[in-house]
C-alpha cells in the first residue's frame, strides 16, 4: 500500500488530465456519480452527482483516497483491484458501502480501466437500476415461497375433489343425451383448465433438484424446436451461440423451464400478426465482469454466461414493467402472470440474474449464469 502511494505522488506531479476537458464537463453533469481513482486509489477526480454521494466537495475529495470513505475490507477494494488485474471492466451489482463519512447504503458498481493511464479506475455508481433489480428478484422470490406455500394446499385440497368431478362429467357423458353433452364436456374441460394451473403453480414449489454441468445450446435447441414444431410454428428463429461457452452450473430441465417461457412469451408478444417479419434471436455469450453477491457472505459469484432472448415485438406494455416477474401480472386475458415470476425464482435459485430492455420492435431478456463447476451455495 505504501509503496503504491508513492506511485500516486509521481502520477500527480505528471499532472496530466485523465480525460480531454469536454469530456470533464459532460462527466460532471452526469447525474450518476462518477470517481476517478488513481493507481493509489486516491481521487483524482469526482462529478456532481458523486459529490452529493460522498457528501463531500470535489476540493476536499481530491485531498482523500477511498480508504478514507470506506473501510478496508470493502470490497470495492477488490473490484478496483480486479479491474487494474484484467485491465477490465467489472460490475457488482449489490456492493454495501459503509465507512467513516458513510452511511450504509447498496449500490450497483462499475469500475474501468482508462488506456491512457495505467493504475487509474473510473468507477461509475448507480443505486437504482440494477440495485433495485435485484431487489425485486429477491421479493420475487420472498412472492415465489408465499405461492409455493399456497401451491401445496392447492394441490391438497384442489386437485382430489378435481378429480372426482372430472371422472363425474366423464361418466354422465357416456350417458347424456347429445345435446347436453356439451356441458359435460364443459365441466370435463374446465376441470382440467384449474388442474393445469395448479400443476403450474405447483411448480414453484421447493422440491429438491439435482444441479450440474448443463449444456445451454443443448436447452435453447430443444426449445427451438418445440417451438417451431408448435406454438411458433410462424415465426423466423436466429441463434447466435458462442460455440466455445462452458456449460452452465444448472439443472437442465429447470432451465429448459425459463428457456421455454421466455420463447412463448417472445412468440405471443408476436403473435397477433401486426410485425411484418415476426422474428426470435437467440443468443449465448462469455462476457466476463458481472459479478453477484452471494447471499449471507462478503463472496462475490462471477456471472459470465449470458443466455439472451430477444424478439421484434411492440415490447412490454408500460404499466406492467414495475411489477413484471411478480406472479399473476400478465397483459394477455388468457394469461396466468406466472411465467416470469416462475423464471425469476429458477434464476435467482440458480444464482444468476436477469436482466429486461424493452422498446417497441426490440425486447430482450438476459440471463447471467454461473459456470460449472463454480459452487452457488
Ligand atoms: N417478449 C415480450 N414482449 C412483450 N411483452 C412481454 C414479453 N414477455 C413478457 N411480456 C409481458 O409480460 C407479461 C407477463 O408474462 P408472464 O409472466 O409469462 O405471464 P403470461 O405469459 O401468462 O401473461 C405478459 O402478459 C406480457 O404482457
Ligand atoms: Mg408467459
Amino acid at each position: 500500500m505504501r509503496t503504491m502511494r508513492h506511485g500516486a505522488v509521481r502520477l500527480a506531479e505528471r499532472r496530466r488530465p485523465a480525460v480531454p476537458p469536454d469530456s470533464v464537463a459532460l462527466l460532471a453533469a452526469l447525474p450518476v456519480p462518477v470517481i476517478l481513482l488513481d493507481a493509489a486509489n486516491r481521487i483524482r477526480f469526482i462529478n456532481h452527482a458523486a459529490e452529493q454521494f460522498l457528501g463531500s466537495s470535489a476540493a476536499a475529495a481530491t485531498q482523500f483516497g477511498l480508504a478514507d470513505f470506506l473501510a478496508a475490507d470493502n470490497p470495492l477494494f477488490l473490484l478496483v483491484d480486479q479491474v487494474r488485474q484484467h485491465d477490465a471492466r467489472v460490475a457488482d451489482h449489490d456492493m454495501a458501502l459503509e465507512g467513516p463519512r458513510l452511511k450504509r447504503m447498496n449500490i450497483a458498481v462499475q469500475g474501468a480501466p482508462l488506456a491512457e493511464e495505467p493504475g487509474a479506475v473510473l468507477l461509475v455508481l448507480h443505486d437504482a437500476t440494477a440495485a433495485r433489480a435485484l431487489d425485486r428478484q429477491l421479493t420475487v422470490r420472498g412472492a415465489a415461497r408465499s405461492v409455493a406455500g399456497m401451491a401445496a394446499i392447492l394441490a391438497h385440497e384442489v386437485k382430489n375433489p378435481l378429480s372426482g368431478i372430472r371422472g363425474a362429467a366423464q361418466l354422465l357423458e357416456a350417458s347424456v343425451a347429445e345435446a347436453d353433452r356439451e356441458l359435460t364436456v364443459l365441466i370435463r374441460d374446465e376441470a382440467d383448465r384449474i388442474r393445469d394451473l395448479v400443476d403450474r403453480m405447483e411448480a414453484f414449489g421447493e422440491k429438491p433438484v439435482q444441479y450440474g454441468p448443463v449444456n445451454i445450446h443443448r436447452v435453447l435447441e430443444h426449445v427451438r424446436r418445440l417451438a417451431q414444431t408448435g406454438f411458433a410454428a410462424s415465426i423466423r428463429f436466429t441463434e447466435l451461440y458462442d460455440p466455445s461457452l462452458p456449460p452452465v452450473y444448472g439443472n437442465r430441465d429447470q432451465l429448459v423451464q425459463v428457456v421455454l417461457n421466455l420463447v412463448k412469451n417472445a412468440a405471443e408478444a408476436l403473435s397477433d400478426g401486426a410485425v411484418e417479419s415476426p422474428e426470435i434471436t437467440l443468443l449465448t455469450a462469455y462476457r466476463h465482469g458481472m459479478r453477484l453477491a452471494v447471499p449471507g457472505s462478503s463472496r462475490r459469484m462471477e456471472l459470465p454466461l449470458v443466455v439472451t432472448v430477444r424478439d421484434n415485438g411492440p415490447g412490454i406494455p408500460e404499466d406492467i414493467r414495475p411489477n413484471l416477474f411478480d406472479p399473476f401480472v400478465t397483459s394477455r386475458a388468457a394469461g396466468s402472470g406466472l411465467g416470469l415470476a416462475l423464471v425469476a425464482k429458477i434464476i435467482s435459485d440458480h444464482g444468476g440474474l436477469i436482466e429486461v430492455d424493452s422498446r417497441p420492435g426490440r425486447t430482450e431478456f438476459r440471463l447471467h449464469m454461473p459456470i460449472f463447476p463454480e459452487d452457488p451455495a
